[in-house]
């Protein structure tokens, strides 16, 4: 199976450049899954609501969105990417940070980042998608399960733990990352778990109102080993593919002793952690 990632640049607050930018990155590939980085349409350093009013857009008609619909049916593949979502409740429109997981025959799914990182509070509502597995298939690679977290979900083991146990072979992690650390992690992500993670993130800088936020790059894909697989540059936009046996996944052996799941005391992991 083909996986892989795009490395790149949003534009704050220009969606059609931005859909254009991803389009012209991905049609001439051939692939099975690619991933794309968080709020790919839209940007990340926004300074009020209003800034997402002309960048959001709703999976089922946005130009973005339908941009990737498109491209899915002509490859034949899975594309998974973060994106600026608007929905409306209540009568009024509220925002997501959250990922799309498009499927060649114009079906998708939809994933809204649960974690939210400091100023996104502002701006976005917290998820209330939970964490799913989803099966994608064809005949070249079979089922492959696979499960979706938005940037700063990460650092809660239980995001990736809960894709884990509902069987995920292979966690997509679209990212914007500031921080320097979850590039290091998602070794241990990945290998806690026995899965496939693939971390997209983005690079460059957003400028907006005279506040400025660089962006980390350095996306990766590691295997259920805790093997790097791919590890992209800190400031260039890139795309990058690999080969790999999803099955691998499954085997939650790490000696003939252990095994990851059934191994797991849950008798001792309290939920209710106060001490009284
Ligand atoms: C982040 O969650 N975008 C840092």
């Amino acid at each position: 199976m083909k996986i892989g990632y795009l490395q790149f640049k949003p534009e704050l607050g220009k969606a059609n450049q931005n859909t254009e930018k991803v389009e012209s990155f991905i049609s001439g590939e051939n692939f099975d899954l690619i991933v794309i980085p968080e709020l790919a349409n839209s940007g990340y350093l926004f300074n009020e609501k209003e800034d997402l009013k002309k960048v959001s857009e709703n999976p089922e008609t946005g130009k973005y969105c339908n941009m990737l619909k498109r491209l899915s049916k002509e490859k034949k593949a899975y594309i998974v990417s973060g994106f600026c979502e608007s929905a409306k409740e209540d009568n009024k429109e509220v925002f997501y940070n959250s990922s799309i997981l498009v499927f060649p025959d114009g079906e998708y799914r939809i994933y809204r980042k649960t974690h939210l990182f400091f100023n996104e509070k502002k701006f976005f509502k917290p998820g209330n998608t939970g964490f799913w597995v989803y099966d994608i298939s064809n005949k070249k690679f079979g089922t492959v399960k696979l499960g979706m977290m938005v940037c700063f979900d990460w650092i809660f083991p239980e995001s990736a733990r809960t894709l884990a146990l509902r069987g995920a072979d292979i966690i997509c992690h679209p990212a914007n990352l500031v921080m320097p650390y979850c590039q290091n992690a998602m070794f241990t992500r990945a290998l806690e778990n026995r899965v496939y993670t693939i971390t997209a993130n983005r690079v460059g800088t957003d400028l907006n109102g005279g506040e400025s936020l660089e962006f980390t790059g350095e996306s990766v894909i590691v295997s259920p080993a805790g093997e790097y697989l791919s590890r992209a540059s800190a400031d260039k936009e890139e795309i990058f593919f690999t080969t790999v046996n999803p099955e691998l996944s499954r085997n939650k052996c790490i000696n003939e002793k252990n095994n990851m799941f059934e191994d797991r005391r849950e008798l001792f992991y309290f939920k209710n952690t106060k001490n009284d």
